[in-house]
């Protein structure tokens, strides 16, 4: 097994595939994921739902439920340059608590879910600094509080003695954002962090985000099904499809030169702000097939105006079309832009 990384790479998804046992069927959740975090920088991860972000995502630090199967490899360097293949350790060993402890933290969708109702914030920020960090109570105490002032809840030596019903929703995710931090990670994985909050605090909590990561050097995976909310926050975008990554760019290229067919809908769903009024905005046609069949071919050629044959027949080979701009589609087969898939 080669278990070389790519020495830039701080995390390196390779083939992973996810499938799911239930009463009904097998749910084949990822089909085959490839992507990598670099050093120091951010990825967004874009899909409709179902496609497999957050089930991907959960397979870094082995969050997945018992009715899992799974194989590939999900690289990751450590501190002190060792490559650990996370899949590979056992679920709930030592090994791969201490790296939710303190090297990969996660925000997730509904703050409520990662907050435990009957302990305070202070005592559940505090945890992870006294288990991992050797910090006394009382230094951990102060952290704490700073870390609450950092995410900007006011009174923050007051709240740090309260419970979690007692912040509402925007600043309980703030408090989740303090508690991943409290971690002092190298990864922050954001699983649509701000899906549950209204307009404003969305702006709010991804700007915070955004500058925590900044401070604190951090590599980030932003999940998201909103191409708009990444453009501004990550350097690499991934477009997943029915558990596979079908194109990912520099957002530059994703944005200026989409090249998948899916990508294109995607940004053509984005509501732009200059657009007239009463104008639609045009949505992708067709719905996401099933997951109980692993597609063959291409996941997307149901849906596709472009589609022939082979599409529904084979799997399209990934293809560099520019530097570092990738695209699994068989109008970029052999690695030549056909004029009629450049300008459609
Ligand atoms: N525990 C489970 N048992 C069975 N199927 C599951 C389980 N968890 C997820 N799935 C299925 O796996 C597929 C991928 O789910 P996933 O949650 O990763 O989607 P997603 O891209 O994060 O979507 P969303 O944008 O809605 O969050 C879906 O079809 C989902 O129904
Ligand atoms: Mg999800």
């Amino acid at each position: 097994m080669n278990k070389m990384s790519n020495s830039n790479n701080l995390l390196e998804i390779r083939d992973l595939v996810v499938k799911f046992k239930t009463e009904e069927g097998i749910v084949n959740a990822v089909n085959g994921v490839n992507y990598s975090v670099p050093e120091g920088c951010s990825i967004g991860v874009v899909g409709e739902s179902g496609c497999g972000k957050t089930v991907s995502a959960y397979s870094i630090t082995r969050l997945l439920p018992k009715n899992a199967t799974f194989s590939g490899q999900i690289l990751y360097k450590e501190r002190n340059g060792k490559v650990t293949d996370t899949l590979a350790l056992p679920a709930e060993g030592k090994e791969i608590r201490r790296l939710r402890g303190r090297d990969i933290s996660m925000i997730f969708q509904e703050p409520m879910s990662s907050l435990s109702p009957v302990h305070t914030i202070n005592n559940q920020l505090s945890e992870a600094m006294i288990l991992f960090q050797n910090m006394s109570k009382q230094e951990a105490r102060e952290r704490s509080i700073e870390l609450l002032d950092l995410v900007g809840i006011p009174n923050p030596s007051r709240r740090v003695d309260e419970y979690p019903f007692q912040f509402s929703g925007g600043m309980r995710q703030r408090v989740m954002i303090a508690m991943a931090l409290a971690r002092n990670p190298r990864l922050l994985i954001a699983d649509e962090p701000t899906t549950a909050l209204d307009v404003t605090l969305q702006a709010q909590v991804l700007k915070l985000i955004q500058n925590m990561q900044n401070e604190f050097n951090l590599s980030m995976i932003l999940i998201t099904h909103d191409l708009g909310v990444v453009a501004h926050m990550v350097d690499y975008i991934y477009i997943m499809y029915l558990g596979r990554v079908v194109e990912r760019g520099k957002v530059v290229d994703i944005f200026d030169n989409p090249l998948h067919p899916y990508t294109k809908g995607l940004l053509n769903s984005i509501p732009k702000l200059k657009g007239k009024r009463g104008e639609r905005v045009s949505s992708i046609p067709g719905t996401v097939p099933s997951t109980y069949v692993v597609p063959v071919g291409c996941g997307f050629a149901a849906r596709c105006p472009y589609a022939k044959e082979q599409c529904f027949k084979e799997l399209p080979d990934r293809v560099l079309v520019e530097d570092e701009h990738e695209v699994s589609c068989f109008l970029f087969n052999g690695g030549e832009v056909k004029e009629d898939a450049a300008n459609a």
